[in-house]
């Protein structure tokens, strides 16, 4: 495998550990490789390095610095295949799902290549005869970010990206489960002549995420923290940030409402609906997860539904032809099957779908339920997995009341041809994201991120760099 790297990368190298821990193809269960176990001392290390790097970081030129970004966005194109091969084989999704994330990747280095310059300060108008006043934008200074498994490319570019344009220096531990992608970008970020210290990285086992996610979080040089994950771990991770007064951005879980309403276009809601759900097997934090189609039109909906899951093709990532891969682990298959037995128990019914796939390991079957109500389970968590239950209402205000009654708010859909109810509805919904008469709205140049208990922060758009930026103040007597 090219652009495979097993140790943690700290100062510019490549630093081993006593212990290793195994990665896993979730579509065979194979072991790809053992990747380096990062100690309490490692991930000190490479605060160290990140600390030493700062200084000469920060005070070199914005526009020396996106130059830099965009040899390192040009490599990650030129490395398409590999890294798409690479991302696939330790996060099971379809290849040219991968290859699209690396594309998504790449673009966070070339939209913050170009918004690194652009971090104007003002001038205030003064009050007083002997005093001028300025604003300038400064680096937060050594940051860490802590990324998911679900986009092992896309969400450390997320994060890399604007730490680089702002003159932060980074450390980055990725999941476990999907550490060699991240390792891949080390390499490349290197290659690309980002400076010894500015970007390290510190993988860990599952065992280590405690430890590692505690030094980061309390050491305190490091002035920022962003993190990508379950609003469990956000929760722990912001309070442990509390006693550093960290700036802190979270974009944490979601339950997504996807509203059908009779006046819309039902073929494109049910190709919106293909993308909001199966995406990444569903393992998305803007997933679809609780989708809501009025009665005038949900009889022609659920029967295109049924027809387009049931046509799904199961398969490894890198089979050509596969819509759907494996789940990342047995762990994820548990909690499909007990969203799907907790739904059935309460009274939903199988239209397709439901059970383990033939093809064994963590292989689902895309499935459909209907008669999915609010007290289910699958309703009140993300399901994380190939499943899309159907609820059918009456009203735009049931349909609002229900949306909004949950301390989620990360992303929402609705398909309405109504131009006053498009304006109403995306008024109403409490979401940090609205996508209407679309299942897909991830772009790195608007703002993407939570409200409520989905999270704190934008990341991407001209938004995202604010994250990494603190605003001073300057008052200058005549
Ligand atoms: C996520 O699941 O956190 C990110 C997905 C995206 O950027 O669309």
């Amino acid at each position: 495998m090219k652009l495979l790297n097993t140790n943690a990368f700290i100062d510019g190298s490549w630093v081993s550990a006593d212990e290793t821990f195994p990665v896993f193809d979730p579509s065979t269960g194979d072991v790809v490789a053992q990747v380096a176990r990062s100690t309490e001392a490692l991930t000190r290390q490479a605060i160290d390095a990140a600390e030493a790097a700062l200084p000469a970081w920060r005070s070199t030129p914005a526009i020396e610095r996106a130059k830099i970004m965009r040899r390192l966005e040009q490599l990650l194109h030129r490395h398409e295949d590999d890294l798409a091969a690479l991302l696939t084989r330790e996060q099971g999704k379809p290849l040219g799902e991968a290859r699209g994330e690396i594309r998504y990747a790449a673009s966070f280095l070339d939209w913050f290549a170009s918004e690194a310059p652009r971090q104007y300060g003002e001038t205030i108008p003064s009050p007083w005869r002997d005093r001028r006043l300025h604003v300038i934008r400064q680096a937060v200074g050594t940051a860490a970010g802590i990324t998911p498994w679900n986009f092992p490319s896309a969400m450390p570019a997320r994060k890399l990206a604007p730490a680089l344009a702002a003159g932060c220096t980074f450390v980055l531990k990725p999941a476990e489960a999907t550490p060699l992608s991240a390792l891949a970008f080390a390499q490349l970020a290197h290659e690309a002549g980002v400076p010894a210290g500015v970007f390290n990285v510190v993988p860990g086992a599952r065992e280590d995420a405690a430890t590692i996610g505690g030094v980061l979080t309390s050491d305190p040089r490091v002035r920022k923290l962003s993190f990508t994950g379950s609003t469990a771990v956000g929760k722990i991770l912001l309070a442990q940030c509390a006693s550093t007064i960290k700036k802190v951005s979270l974009e944490l879980g979601g339950n997504a409402p996807l509203i059908v309403f009779d006046d819309a276009d039902v073929d494109a809601a049910v190709d919106g609906v293909m993308v909001a759900k199966f995406r990444n097997a569903g393992q998305v934090c803007v997933a679809a997860n609780r989708i809501l189609v009025q009665a005038g039109v949900y009889a022609k909906f659920a029967d295109a539904m049924a027809a387009r899951v049931a046509g799904l093709r199961v398969g490894a990532g890198i089979e050509e032809g596969t819509d759907v891969g494996p789940l990342i682990d047995e762990g994820g298959l548990k909690k499909v099957e007990a969203h799907i037995e907790d739904a059935r128990g309460c009274g939903a019914t199988v239209r397709v779908g439901a059970a383990r796939h033939e093809r064994g390991g963590t292989f689902f079957q895309p499935t459909l339920l209907e008669g999915v109500t609010m007290d289910m389970q699958m309703a009140n968590e993300e399901t994380f997995g190939p499943v899309a239950g159907l609820t059918k209402f009456d009203t735009e205000e049931e349909a609002i009341r229900i949306a909004n009654d949950t301390p989620m708010g990360l992303a929402s859909y609705f398909f309405s041809r109504d131009i006053g109810r498009v304006t109403r509805v995306s008024e109403a919904l409490e979401y940090g994201m609205v996508g209407v008469n679309t299942g897909a709205m991830s772009t790195t140049v608007a703002p993407f991120g939570g409200i409520k208990e989905s999270g704190l922060g934008r990341e991407g758009s001209k938004h995202g760099l604010d994250e990494w930026t603190e605003l001073k103040y300057v008052c200058v007597g005549l």
